[in-house]
């Protein structure tokens, strides 16, 4: 078994201290003080002599971090999704990924769900109306929004996340539709799930909620021609990766309400913009990328990240490994 003692471990954020003492008394851990993400620079040095990174999906692990650290063996990503690591360059140099899976599942579908709920029925909109004194009386044509019950959802992505809001789905009496690279039979007929193609899913539903991690493919996933095909009643909802949508073509929708509405947790730049058009709208919500964000959860979270890190100090091969094909060369690379 590997020596965990002596090695260095770099912290990109504080974490809670249930999860981060037993790092601490594995390993001679060092935890960027700030609010903010380390800067590049810093990372980089601190790379420089770290047997191990607990990362947030706000680093940007490259091949140049990836570089600068010789005696790297895991980078443990706090986070479900994991395209801010250099996966490939990681594997490359026999060094380990690893992210948080299924702990964030359901936090993050009631966020969807949340969200899905608030822009139908103009939540926000409506808080600001009555905090602006706007409310003068029982109105029958103030903030009409769209009914959720019996409406149809389309889902892109059944992964984990997904498949939670089309539970949450069934308790509203919704017609879930779903697109994705594999069709789930099982899951098909156990929750009454219908699988389209995603023109189809588009064309008819009334609610879009994105699932996808972000990757090539996914990358402007829905852009002009997909919100073309939108119903003008629709609403999107986005609790995966900002860039799965083309943020300027959403703008543009909702502007002229070729699309009724939108909520995204996430964005193409974050954070946002001040300046973002997106901003300039009242039929968008916008939230800080916050669906994972319950307090029992993100403890999770923070401790599978060190579940992860300290089985690979350990020799052994995390549970939550990304990328299993370099494990091999990982073993080879290990102090004997
Ligand atoms: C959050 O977006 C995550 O990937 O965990």
């Amino acid at each position: 078994m590997a020596e965990t003692k002596a090695a260095k471990v770099f912290v990109t954020r504080e974490l809670p201290s249930a999860a981060l003492d037993p790092l601490a008394e594995a390993a001679a851990v060092r935890v960027w003080p700030g609010e903010l993400p380390p800067p590049p620079d810093v990372l980089l040095a601190e790379a420089a002599d770290a047997d191990a990174l607990l990362t947030l999906l706000t680093d940007r692990i490259d091949a140049a971090i990836i570089a600068a650290a010789p005696r790297l063996r895991v980078i443990s990503n706090m986070a479900v999704g994991y395209d801010n690591v250099d996966v490939q360059e990681a594997s490359r140099r026999a060094i380990l990924v690893t992210n948080t899976p299924g702990i964030l599942t359901e936090t993050t579908a009631d966020f969807a769900f949340a969200l899905l709920l608030a822009a139908a029925r103009r939540v926000v909109e409506a808080d600001r109306y009555t905090r602006q004194g706007r409310w003068k009386t029982w109105g029958p044509q103030i903030l009409l929004g769209q009914d959720v019950h019996d409406a149809t959802l389309g889902l892109v992505g059944l992964g984990r996340v997904g498949l939670e809001v089309a539970k949450r789905a069934r308790g509203f009496g919704m017609c879930v539709l779903y697109h994705d690279a594999v069709r789930r039979l099982k899951e098909e007929r156990r929750y009454g799930l219908a699988y389209v193609e995603l023109e189809q899913l588009l064309a008819e539903s009334d609610f879009v909620s994105l699932h996808v991690p972000l990757t090539a493919e996914t990358h402007h996933l829905i852009g002009e021609r997909e919100l073309s095909l939108m119903k003008p009643t629709a609403v999107l909802v986005n609790t995966a990766r900002g860039a799965a949508v083309d943020q300027r073509a959403l703008w543009r929708f909702l502007k002229e309400r070729r699309i009724a509405a939108a909520a995204i947790d996430v964005s193409e730049q974050e954070p946002i913009a001040p300046d973002d058009p997106l901003l300039t709208l009242d039929n968008i919500i916008i939230t800080p990328h916050i669906a994972s964000a319950s307090v029992a959860t993100r403890l999770g979270m923070a401790k599978m990240a060190v579940d992860n890190l300290l089985a690979a100090l350990r020799g052994e091969v995390p549970t939550h490994c990304v990328n299993r094909q370099a494990v091999r060369r990982w073993r080879r690379a290990l102090p004997r």
